[in-house]
């Protein structure tokens, strides 16, 4: 993208998540997780998707349309590498930074990251782990 985005839309987010979940599928490490969670239909991605666009919606806009419970989601996945949120965070970046100038990406960042140690914790809260 050639003109970066200097501010944050309902458009701007499906396009952030579409374009996350596409790399996310063609990653050798998180596509397993979930392609076993989800599928590997886009059919069977698209209701996940349409809950991203409403999660990223309550977290960027305000917009209060997320009512999923994230934690115990991830808590009940088959237990996976702590060490992919890293992968996760990092082309969750990569693809705000495509779409998105720097401040807009920061922000994204920053609350990525924070839910991704909220979810961390939850998962070795789960497993018995000492945080
Ligand atoms: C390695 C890291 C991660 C993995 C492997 C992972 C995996 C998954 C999978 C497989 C699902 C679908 C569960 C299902 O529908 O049965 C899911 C849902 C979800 N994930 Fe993650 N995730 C990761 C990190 C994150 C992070 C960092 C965030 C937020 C910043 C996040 C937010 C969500 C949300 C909001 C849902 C929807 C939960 C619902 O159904 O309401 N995930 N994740």
């Amino acid at each position: 993208m050639s003109e970066k985005l200097d501010h944050i839309t309902e458009d701007s987010i499906k396009m952030l998540v579409d374009q996350f979940y596409i790399k996310v599928r063609k990653d050798p490490d998180l596509k397993p997780i979930f392609e076993r969670a989800i599928g590997t239909d886009d059919g069977q991605w698209q209701p996940h998707l349409d809950r991203m666009y409403d999660f990223w919606s309550s977290i960027m806009l305000a917009s209060s349309r997320y009512h999923g419970t994230p934690m115990k989601k991830h808590n009940d996945l088959p237990p996976f590498d702590l060490s992919l949120f890293d992968r996760w965070l990092e082309l969750f970046e990569e693809t705000a930074r495509d779409i998105h100038n720097e401040d807009v990406t920061a922000h994204y960042k920053d609350k990525s990251i924070r839910v991704a140690e909220s979810i961390k914790i939850a998962i070795r809260r789960k497993s018995g782990k000492v945080v």
